[in-house]
């Protein structure tokens, strides 16, 4: 696997690939990668001719400012599971690289996408994520973007923003990879003790209750279920939410429209999200 820091050297590998007629899918991570990252890059290279993934952890989008710095940075482990999975490309650029001192700040219209759910409870995290992807787009020019599930907003509003700025790139979603117990991996699981991440698993159990018992009509008493098994389990809750597939709150279920929920809770600093399509 190559590893490349400088964009010019990113971008002449990009242009020679392109010139032969090589189809390019590309993996933007922030590192700390585990098999849901690498179930990206499975998909990219089954997909494509050339896989590139980037490693950037992109202060721009954490609202908070422990949590950038608690991020969790493994650097050595990621370059052996990208090699491992046969990953053509890492991208791995310095801040500067990045936002050089004539970037340019612009902001995205994501309309309700950036003031519900995440967007409410991380202020500016949304066009933080627009701002660093759009610019590792114009770096990396590719076929395909792969994103995950697990970050199911993220993943509309990164749809969003390619309409908005007609960047032309076609989207691929993968499922969420999960432990054998159901926790959805994350790079913050790292930063909980054992005994937390037993506790965690209180996350998937809320989403598969809402998928065990839901029924068409009024949908307030299965939610608070959910959200009882969360704060049982000593996590907080940000939102525990049921929306249609574009986000919007569903409260009485007509028993037909495909419905998903959404989870944001936290113990001890660490926050974690999740979601599950709930009826299909
Ligand atoms: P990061 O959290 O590193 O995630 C990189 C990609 O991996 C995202 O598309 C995310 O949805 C996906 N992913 C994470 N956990 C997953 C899991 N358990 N199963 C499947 N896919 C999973 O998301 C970001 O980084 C950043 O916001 C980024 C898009 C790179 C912009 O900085």
């Amino acid at each position: 696997m190559m590893i490349l820091k400088k964009t010019s050297d990113l971008s002449a590998y990009i242009d020679n690939q392109r010139e032969k007629g090589r189809k390019i899918g590309f993996v933007p991570t922030m590192g700390a990668l585990h098999q849901g990252h690498i179930s990206l890059i499975n998909l990219s290279k089954n997909e494509n001719d050339d896989t590139i993934c980037s490693i950037f952890v992109n202060p721009t989008q954490f609202n908070n400012p422990e949590d950038f710095e608690k991020y969790p940075i493994t650097i050595d482990h990621d370059i052996e599971l990208l090699e491992a999975a046969g990953c053509d490309v890492l991208f791995l650029p310095s801040l500067e690289e990045i936002y050089p001192a004539n970037f340019n700040n612009k902001r995205y219209e994501l309309g309700k996408l950036d003031t519900i759910l995440e967007g409410k409870h991380r202020p500016g995290h949304f066009q933080g994520v627009c701002m660093v992807v759009d610019r590792l787009l114009a770096i990396v020019s590719c076929d395909i973007l792969y994103l995950g599930q697990k970050d199911y907003q993220q993943c509309l509003v990164l749809k969003k923003m390619i309409e908005l700025e007609k960047l032309g790139v076609t989207i691929t979603i993968a499922a969420t990879v999960r432990e054998k117990n159901g926790l959805a991996m994350s790079s913050r699981n790292s930063r909980l003790s054992d005994q937390e991440k037993k506790q965690a698993l209180c996350i998937y159990q809320s989403l598969e209750s809402l998928k065990k018992n839901i029924q068409p009509g009024d949908l307030t008493e299965l939610k608070e279920k959910a959200i009882n098994i969360i704060s049982d389990a000593g996590f907080v809750i940000d939102y525990l939410d049921i929306t249609d597939i574009n986000l919007n709150p569903i409260h009485n279920w007509d028993g037909q429209i495909n419905l998903i929920g959404l989870v944001a809770a936290s113990t001890n600093q660490v926050r974690l999200i999740d979601n599950m399509m709930i009826t299909s």
